[in-house]
């Protein structure tokens, strides 16, 4: 594998960095503490070579020119239309084939996160947030490498928190010794809102963008910071939170478990679940959607 190959694929599949969350935050009752983040960083087993080199890579090139740029190039949404069903068919050519016991395919991880949404009765557009949380791994589709799809997400233009998973790794971005980014609040005003800091690029903003007519803010505040563990499980970046932020908060976190916790090895019978979820997907979305 020559560098550049191998730089876009560090895990062995996407669901490295997902189960290694289950590492860091194994308690599904339990908001992290700063015990438990030790412990994770002192935590060294070869399986997690892959996904520290993972966020090495994912650190060194998240750059606030590099998120601009990405805005820019996949925020056109021109790259295909497709039904929400034709787009579960692509996200399922994800699945890693070199791995003999995989997991269930991409589509079983949002079935079950969407189901045990329901099955705790929450309101049906957060059912469909559940459906439709990790939609933008389509990424990967598109030829972009993973650091730049999943990953643990972070404001860039300003100061790197060392809430971030593997903090020191930025002393390897070159925003780090930037001096129009690298101070506390960098570009942004104190206190200015999450929906006006550009995060670091990835899964979580680009469905936000794609679905952000078509669902209850309290929904687009779960698809748009589902990765950002930094804020929602580490209590960081107060500084460049507003109140809106903060009263959303308890919606992000609400939404998290459902995304960690709901994995099983028993994969939802969809041939049964669909008339269920055909009649949601229409209740709120358009006939296609634009990728
Ligand atoms: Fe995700
Ligand atoms: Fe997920």
């Amino acid at each position: 594998m020559n560098n550049e190959k191998f730089e876009a694929v560090p895990l062995g599949n996407l669901d490295e960095w997902e189960d290694d969350l289950l590492r860091r935050y194994p308690d599904p009752d339990a908001i992290a503490t700063a015990k438990a983040t030790d412990e994770y960083r002192n935590y060294e087993t070869p399986a997690r070579d892959t996904v520290k080199e993972f966020y090495r890579l994912n650190h060194k090139h998240q750059t606030f020119d590099f998120v601009l740029q990405k805005r820019n190039e996949f925020l056109q949404f021109n790259k295909r239309e497709m039904t929400v069903w034709e787009a579960f068919d692509f996200l399922n050519q994800l699945v890693d084939d070199s791995d003999p016991d995989t997991d269930l395919d991409q589509m079983q991880h949002l079935l079950q996160t969407s189901e045990a949404i329901r099955r705790d009765g929450h309101p049906d557009w957060m059912v469909l947030v559940g459906l439709m949380h990790d939609m933008g791994k389509v990424l990967c589709l598109f030829g972009e490498p993973q650091w730049a799809v999943v990953g643990d997400t972070f404001p860039v233009g300003c100061a790197f928190s060392d809430k971030v998973i593997f903090p020191e790794f930025f002393s390897q971005n070159p925003d780090n010794t930037n001096t129009a980014y690298n101070s506390k609040f960098g570009v942004y005003e104190p206190n200015c809102g999450l929906r006006n800091i550009n995060m670091s690029w990835g899964h979580d903003e680009y469905v936000y963008q794609m679905l952000k007519d078509y669902l209850p803010e309290e929904g687009l505040y779960m698809l748009r910071y589902h990765s950002f563990y930094a804020w929602h499980r580490e209590g960081g970046y107060d500084h460049l939170l507003d109140d809106h932020d903060r009263k959303m908060l308890k919606w992000v976190q609400l939404f998290n478990p459902y995304d960690l916790y709901s994995k099983n090895p028993e994969p939802p019978d969809w041939t049964k679940l669909r008339p269920y979820y055909e009649d949601l997907v229409s209740k709120y979305l358009p006939s296609t959607l634009k990728f």
